[in-house]
């Protein structure tokens, strides 16, 4: 059974592969109505059940619209309204909706449950978003980043900020599609080890500095996300420590001149980013936003064994 619950679940051959028929597809459908299907309909008569037990625009509303443009439909299952919410088990979960819908898209808070699922699921499974990684936001984020004529073998690309879920994804996709990770964050925010390891075993430079303007000295990608990640306090002390690393325009001076600026969304603007970076040409985050549609529709496929 195909699962996506991270990057390494499809490899590197499949993920170009996906950035590639996502980039077609894309072409394709120029101006068109957002609901309307592909020619092909590839996935006409599928239903997609999204599970979340946390908040989402993005990843909620650009599932729903790649089901309709693959042909088929989405439903959801938020964890306050549903039994999940009164103690039904995965387990139980994971083997009703696997009678009902054709793949299963869960976000949750604790990264186990998405491996418990697929564990008893007996249709693919996709990580929406888990306190460990977010694998479909870096296929966006690999596709924006091509899109706007970077080749990823041999990138560089600076993170600033917290060592958190979206970093972990960025630093596999990393070991998979051969660019390099130059990190910028305070001491005990790091990235858990195991995915620099996973980086650098895979051939990745991987560099981590507390200091904010070495990570971003000629980078051709800078990226940073939310201080405060969903589930996690708001500790002061974090914020007086991330100070350092806001993404700034004399931050992004020191990037290469034709460096873009990628941030997943939701933005706290004037915290990890300053307003100028964020409303400037170099941002790019707004086709990033969009190309959660088109990139979820090729890890869709990849589930179906349609790429
Ligand atoms: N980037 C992202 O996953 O956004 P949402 O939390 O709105 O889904
Ligand atoms: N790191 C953020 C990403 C939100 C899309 C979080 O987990 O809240």
């Amino acid at each position: 059974m195909p699962h996506f619950l991270d990057l390494s679940d499809a490899g590197g051959d499949a993920i170009a592969a996906m950035i590639n028929d996502a980039q077609d597809r894309k072409a394709a459908r120029q101006a068109w109505p957002k609901g309307r299907p592909d020619a092909d309909a590839p996935l006409a008569g599928h239903v997609l059940g999204m599970i979340f037990e946390k908040n989402s625009t993005r990843t909620r509303v650009s599932f729903d619209i790649a089901m309709r443009q693959l042909g088929g439909t989405a439903l959801i299952l938020d964890s306050g309204t549903s039994q999940l919410g009164r103690g039904e088990s995965i387990a139980d979960t994971a083997r009703v909706l696997s009678r009902m819908v054709d793949a299963i898209m869960i976000r949750t808070d604790d990264h186990a449950k998405a491996l418990e699922m697929a564990h008893h699921a007996t249709v693919p499974v996709i990580n929406g978003l888990t306190d460990r990684s977010h694998p479909c936001q870096i296929v966006a984020d690999l596709l924006t980043m091509i899109e706007h004529g970077k080749a990823l073998p041999g990138l560089e690309l600076a993170w600033l900020g917290d060592g958190n879920n979206v970093l972990h994804s960025i630093l596999e996709a990393a070991a998979l599609m051969k660019f390099n990770v130059r990190i910028g964050a305070p001491k005990g925010y790091e990235p858990e080890p195991e995915f620099v390891e996973m980086a650098r075993a895979g051939g990745a430079h991987v560099t981590l500095t507390e200091d904010a303007d070495e990570a971003v000295a000629g980078a051709d990608i800078v990226v940073t996300d939310t201080w405060v990640s969903m589930g996690q306090e708001h500790v002061h002390d974090k914020l007086a420590a991330m100070a350092p690393f806001q993404v700034s325009n004399r931050l992004m001076g020191l990037a290469k001149p034709d460096a873009k600026f990628l941030h997943c969304l939701p933005a706290h603007v004037g915290e990890e980013v300053t307003e100028d970076v964020f409303e400037s040409d170099q941002s790019v985050v707004f086709d990033e936003a969009e190309n959660r549609i088109h990139a979820q529709k090729s890890v869709l496929l990849w589930c179906f064994d349609k790429i």
